[in-house]
């Protein structure tokens, strides 16, 4: 049996795949094509967390390339009265031919995976959000020149997105500075995979040492899906706020991306949020052209992307 091709964690892809799927990406969003390349394919999107980007970029983006899509969440389906992951993820393989899970815990993606016979697609856990950051590197691309070599600051609570950005880090061979209170520092696991990979991934209390001289200033939401005690999450982070006095600190150039949702005056001022140096439509935009080439990779592979 070939070995399914899942996109679950960018630790996980091999960087020429990731480089093709940006590529592809690219490519799409400048001059189209592929109309017809999934004609027959179905999607199945499960959804245990609430969404609206990942949602409508991936039901666009498969039924641009010629298949179809079908929504599962737990209200609406025997996952919401106790049916398993694992038989979920047994039924959907035998009517569609790729899954992308939301879910709450990287537990719950592992039964999945483990249970499906079909690709499976990340589509967020508490643990990293892949999809997010190919579109955010798309982005970087785009707006700024090649990533590699080049340095991208973040500051708040260095989450799930955050060790998504660490993982792209080596993958791509970035520079990615994190300034974050003790407490909400990425998992000494994904630190550990970065320093093994030679990665340059620092970790430090101070947002304006990491942000001098960076080229891009990321940051996300301080109270993410799922995490409770939001007032001492506010209270820890303040200090990290992205504000224009921090955004002076990076390379004039530089450019200020969040994977949205927004909470505009917390982890960003709205003055940084809506400024002249912030991509964040055009990298939100760019999630529908990433979500294209891990579509095409997981149902037709290298040959997909080119
Ligand atoms: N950035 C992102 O994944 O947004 P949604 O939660 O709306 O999908
Ligand atoms: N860190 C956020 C990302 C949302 C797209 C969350 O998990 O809620």
């Amino acid at each position: 049996m070939t070995e399914l091709r899942h996109f679950l964690d960018l630790d996980q892809a091999a960087p020429e795949t990731l480089r093709a799927m940006l590529d592809s990406g690219a490519r799409m969003k400048r001059s189209g094509g592929k109309e017809s390349a999934l004609a027959g394919k179905t999607l199945a999107m499960v959804f245990e967390k609430p969404s609206t980007r990942t949602r409508v970029s991936f039901e666009v983006a498969m039924q641009s390339l010629g298949g179809k899509v079908v929504i599962l969440e737990p209200e609406g389906s025997q996952l919401g009265r106790g049916e398993t992951v694992a038989d979920t993820a047994r039924i959907l393989s035998q009517y569609v031919d790729v899954i992308m899970y939301r879910t709450s815990s990287s537990e719950n993606l592992t039964e999945m995976v483990e249970a499906a016979s079909i690709p499976v697609i990340n589509g967020l856990t508490d643990a990293s959000h892949p999809c997010q950051i190919m579109a955010d590197v798309m982005t970087f691309e785009e707006v700024v020149g090649p990533i590699a070599g080049r340095v991208v600051a973040w500051c708040g609570d260095a989450n799930n997105v955050a060790n998504s950005w660490i993982h792209a880090a080596v993958r791509f061979g970035f520079e990615f500075r994190i300034a974050s209170p003790e407490g909400f520092r990425p998992p000494a696991g994904v630190l550990d995979w970065a320093r093994a990979n030679n990665g340059r991934v620092s970790v430090g209390a101070d947002p304006v040492a990491a942000v001098t001289g960076a080229d891009c200033v990321v940051t996300d939401t301080w109270v993410s899906m799922g995490d409770a005690q939001a007032e001492k999450r506010r209270a820890a982070l303040t200090p990290f706020r992205v504000d224009a006095d921090l955004m002076a600190k990076a390379n004039p150039k530089a450019i200020f991306m969040h994977c949205l949702p927004v909470y505009r005056e917390d982890e960003a001022t709205a003055e940084v949020v809506d400024g002249p140096q912030s991509v964040i439509w055009t990298e939100a935009g760019n999630r529908l052209h990433a979500q294209k080439s891990i579509l095409l990779w997981c149902l037709l592979g290298d040959a997909g992307l080119a």
